[in-house]
């Protein structure tokens, strides 16, 4: 239907005075486009939804298009060198883009800025601000000076900052499966680590508001949550009032429906308590990440890590005890200063020992600052890194392709993720045990439970068929 109205004189006057007053106003404050571009852990990744919720709430809007963006914001990880270098990399393919969009201001967030604060600035030209994982709340008065010309950096580490009250925006999320932050920072220094510098002090966040954001993923129609943290088991609120044990239970009491995971667990702090709290409740996932990094009790010393390799099996044994469908995941360190063949060798056994269903494997790289840097030397040559990182990998394969094969024949409940990259007539979802399996579309949704039996796998992949 169409309303046909008099428009009196005065009116089409003040109409139009009212559309030039909001025309002014939109070209004083158009909406900013803000592109953000996440590298490094699921931290990373969190914190660049935390941003997101902090720069729209300012009014900035999102967009998927990089050559759509008035800002570029790269969250940047700083854990190995060449980490960095990708994003010096990064930086200098961007500059092709800023030629042609000279509006386009580019800004270093997170540990890479926090490491490198205004050296990044002097280093990099087409930088315009530097901010650390602190200090994003910071980031809407920044844009503002950056707009009139002045670059800036804030990177203060905080003892306090847990962005606990911000409700994170998931922009590259599936819908069905999210991380929520639990805790910020890590003081284990281990001795090869550049985290402790990059991200400051441990804290944890307020329980309540973890439960409340995994309350409203739920009822968004999310069925998996990842609580996460550098050392997810030293969480502590209001001095050991909730420990990880006690918060573990509060989020999978949300509902039987939805997933609990959680990443990563120290071995010095991975308790009974959490592993009983894990045998009662179906819902939290059969998975344990366990960073090991070397099976020499001689390294792990000199890494730090506060155990050594005889605690870290009876950590094994005590999970095969509570959590015996459970899967066990880990990461590794080839060629940490002064490592011989034969410490070299017993990661190797180790790898055998514990038969890990999944393995980050890394090959050392030196990171200024840190405790090796400034105490060791870099000794094991690049080559032979490589050498041992390889034998390592192989061996992960071998043992990661037995396992799998172990669960042929078995019926696993898989929480439906989407449609597999290999074929489009595929699904593909994870088991509590956190492996991918790939099955037949038929009529099935994502965001379903659905039981499939294994029926062939790959070192990496489940495959099978559905089951009633
Ligand atoms: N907080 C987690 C790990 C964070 S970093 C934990 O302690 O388990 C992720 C992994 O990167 C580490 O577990 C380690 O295996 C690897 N890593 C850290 N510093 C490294 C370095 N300087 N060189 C190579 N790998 C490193
Ligand atoms: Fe780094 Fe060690 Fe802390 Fe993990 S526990 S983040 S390896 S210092
Ligand atoms: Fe990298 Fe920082 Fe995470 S150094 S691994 S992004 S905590």
């Amino acid at each position: 239907m169409i309303i046909h109205k008099k428009i009196s004189i005065p009116t089409l006057f003040s109409i139009f005075a009212f559309h030039l007053s909001n025309l002014q106003m939109a070209i004083e404050q158009r909406a900013y486009n803000i592109y953000i571009e996440t590298y490094g852990c699921q931290m990373n990744f969190a914190d660049s939804d935390v941003v997101n919720s902090i720069l729209q709430k300012a009014g900035y809007t999102s967009v998927e298009d990089i050559a759509q963006a008035d800002y570029v914001l790269i969250n940047t990880c700083a854990i190995r060198d060449n980490a960095e270098q990708r994003i010096r990399k990064r930086l200098h393919e961007l500059k092709s883009l800023q030629r042609q969009h000279p509006q386009l201001r580019i800004g270093i967030l997170g540990c890479m800025a926090e490491r490198l604060k205004n050296q990044l600035m002097e280093e990099e030209d087409n930088v315009s601000f530097v901010v650390g994982p602190d200090a994003y709340r910071k980031l809407p008065g920044m844009l503002e000076l950056v707009r009139k010309g002045l670059r800036q950096a804030e990177t203060d580490l905080s003892t306090e900052e847990t962005y606990s009250e911000i409700q994170p925006v998931r922009l590259n999320g599936n819908g069905i499966s999210a991380y929520i932050s639990i805790m910020r920072g890590c003081q284990n220094f281990c001795t090869y680590c550049v985290v402790p510098y990059t991200r400051g002090r441990e804290r944890s966040r307020d329980p309540q508001a973890i439960v409340a954001e995994a309350k409203m993923l739920f009822d968004e129609g999310y069925r998996e949550v990842t609580l996460l943290g550098q050392n997810v088991n030293s969480y502590r609120w209001n001095g050991g009032e909730v420990g990880f044990p006690q918060l573990m239970e509060m989020v999978a009491q949300v509902s039987p429906l939805l997933r609990v995971r959680f990443a990563t667990s120290h071995p010095k702090d991975l308790s009974d308590d959490l592993l009983k709290v894990m045998a009662a409740y179906p819902n939290i996932c059969r998975c344990i990440h366990l960073p090991v990094q070397s099976g020499s009790d001689r390294m792990l010393k000199l890494m730090n890590r506060h155990y050594d390799s005889a605690w870290y099996l009876n950590r094994i044994d005590a999970i095969r005890q509570y959590l015996p469908d459970c899967s066990i995941t880990t990461d590794v360190i080839a060629g940490f200063c002064t490592e011989t063949e034969e410490d070299h060798q017993m990661t190797l056994d180790m790898f055998r020992k514990v038969s890990y269903d999944y393995a980050f494997m890394f090959m050392f790289s030196m990171r200024p600052d840190t405790y090796a840097a400034k105490h060791l030397e870099d000794d094991v040559p690049e080559a032979e890194k490589k050498r041992r990182l390889e034998e390592i990998i192989a061996l992960q394969g071998e043992i990661a392709l037995q396992n799998n094969r172990k669960d042929v024949g078995k019926v696993f409940e898989v929480l439906i993720e989407g449609t597999s990259h290999r074929s489009k007539d595929q699904l593909c979802g994870r088991n509590s045990q956190n492996k991918m399996v790939v099955f037949d579309k038929g009529s099935l949704q994502p965001g379903n439970y659905v039981n499939v039996r294994i029926t062939d796998c790959t070192a990496a992949t489940l495959k099978g068929e559905v089951v009633e």
